[in-house]
């Protein structure tokens, strides 16, 4: 077989060919299928990307529509899910209800995708994107102790996640365009971003030709983690601390530079851009213009930007070339969507499913092997077995 080349955490290893996105770490773009993410954020909606991430092209009046129809189609979850909900305890995080409700629909679904069926292939993905929106806002009404909310069929896809979201059964949930236009934003922006953690694991669980619900559910647990999506939750909750602490952001840069304490500055650093992550630009802007849409004066964005502004004039950050991410300031507009803290994952997972279903899709058809790394053997030689009374 050959010598066996290391690289821990994949860092120069290419795992596959991929025609879905483009990104370049030291110039700071990043291209769904060739269109600049600049582009997309300000003229496209999430729809419409998930359909280009997944597709390739960009739909027709007619293609889109038709897609959001067939989405529509798939949005009933099937009643039984609704007692493995309540099965959770009251305060579990919504990340783990997902995942286990995700890999839960396999139950439900349990037939194989014969991906070479252009019509099975094309319905399976309608069903993930639809079921998936569903079971991620019910994490939510289960932990509120709200009832269940189903989905509007006279309404779009983002609306429908406000309204899954927060429609009680005392009235219709008002959806405020600035709302939905800023989740709709943020939903395209994470919506793929090449072989990150998440997405690798779902290729590489596919790879096993594993069911697609079976690879998004360890998609969602690969993404809980705090140094890949989880740390949109740890950056809201680092910013809250600062804030009870008086604001000490230095005493917090100093931990994140002392080797000794695990402690990072959360949202900070990314193994690819080293120079900046366009998606934050875009995500700061649009916090400053969200925040002013909704009249919302919140002190947690100038606590970040005093943060940002102190680490980027920092020898320690600077050297290492650590720069904001997608995640520093996501937290800060939806918490003035509204969407508590523990959501902001789940937020992230439902912006992230196109591109999990385009990865899983390109990889399957590419008939791709199975995923299976070697290693290099570091235990014990050869030894005797010892009986249990003489060890
Ligand atoms: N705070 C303090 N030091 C940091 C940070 C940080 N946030 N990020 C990296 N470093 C240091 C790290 O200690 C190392 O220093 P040295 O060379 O002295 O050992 C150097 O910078 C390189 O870091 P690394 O850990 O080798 O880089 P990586 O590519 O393995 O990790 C990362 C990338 C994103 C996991 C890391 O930067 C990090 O933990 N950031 C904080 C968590 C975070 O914001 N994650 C979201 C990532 S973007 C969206 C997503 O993927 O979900």
């Amino acid at each position: 077989t050959g010598a066996i080349t290391l690289d821990p955490g994949f860092k120069n290893s290419g795992a596959c060919k991929s025609a879905i996105t483009f990104l370049d770490g030291e110039e700071g773009i990043l291209r769904y299928r060739g269109y600049s993410i600049e582009q997309l954020a300000e003229k496209s909606n999430f729809l419409e990307v998930s359909y280009l991430l997944i597709f390739g092209e960009l739909p027709t009046a007619g293609q889109i529509a038709k897609f959001e129809n067939d989405i529509r189609k798939h949005t009933l979850v099937n009643e039984e899910m609704k007692n493995i909900i309540d099965g959770f305890p009251k305060n579990a995080h919504p990340m783990g209800i997902l995942a286990s409700l995700t890999s839960a629909l396999t139950a439900f679904n349990p037939q194989p995708v014969n991906v070479s069926d252009n019509q099975e292939l094309y319905d399976t993905i309608c069903k993930a994107m639809g079921k998936f929106l569903v079971i991620a806002t019910w994490t939510f009404r289960k932990n509120m102790g709200y009832p269940l909310n189903y989905y509007d069929n006279t309404k779009g896809y983002v609306e429908n996640f406000m309204r899954l979201m927060f429609e009680l059964p005392t009235g219709p949930y008002k959806l405020d365009p600035v709302v939905i236009n800023a989740l709709d934003k943020l939903f395209i922006l994470h919506a793929d971003h090449e072989q990150n953690c998440s997405t690798s694991t779902v290729r590489i669980v596919g790879s096993s030709h594993a069911s697609l619900f079976a690879s998004i559910s360890a998609g969602v647990s690969a993404l809980w983690g705090p140094l890949h999506g989880g740390a949109n939750q740890a950056v809201l909750e680092m910013l809250e601390e600062i804030q009870a602490n008086g604001g000490d952001a230095d005493k917090y840069l100093a931990k994140a530079k002392d080797k000794e304490d695990p402690f990072r500055l959360m949202g900070f650093g990314h193994r690819v851009y080293k120079n900046f992550d366009p998606r934050a630009k875009i995500i700061k802007k649009a916090a400053d213009d969200v925040l002013e849409a909704l009249g919302v004066d919140d002190p947690i964005l100038n606590i970040a930007k005093k943060l940002e502004e102190a680490a980027l004039q920092d020898e320690y950050f600077k050297s290492r070339n650590l720069y904001p991410n997608v995640d520093f300031y996501s937290g800060i507009i939806y918490r003035a969507l509204g969407i508590p803290t523990e959501m902001f994952t789940v937020l992230f997972a439902i912006g992230r499913l196109p591109g999990w279903v385009a990865q899983w899709k390109e990889m399957r058809l590419n008939k791709e092997p199975i995923g299976r790394p070697r290693q290099v053997y570091v235990g014990a030689p050869l030894r005797e077995f010892t009986e249990i009374e003489k060890r």
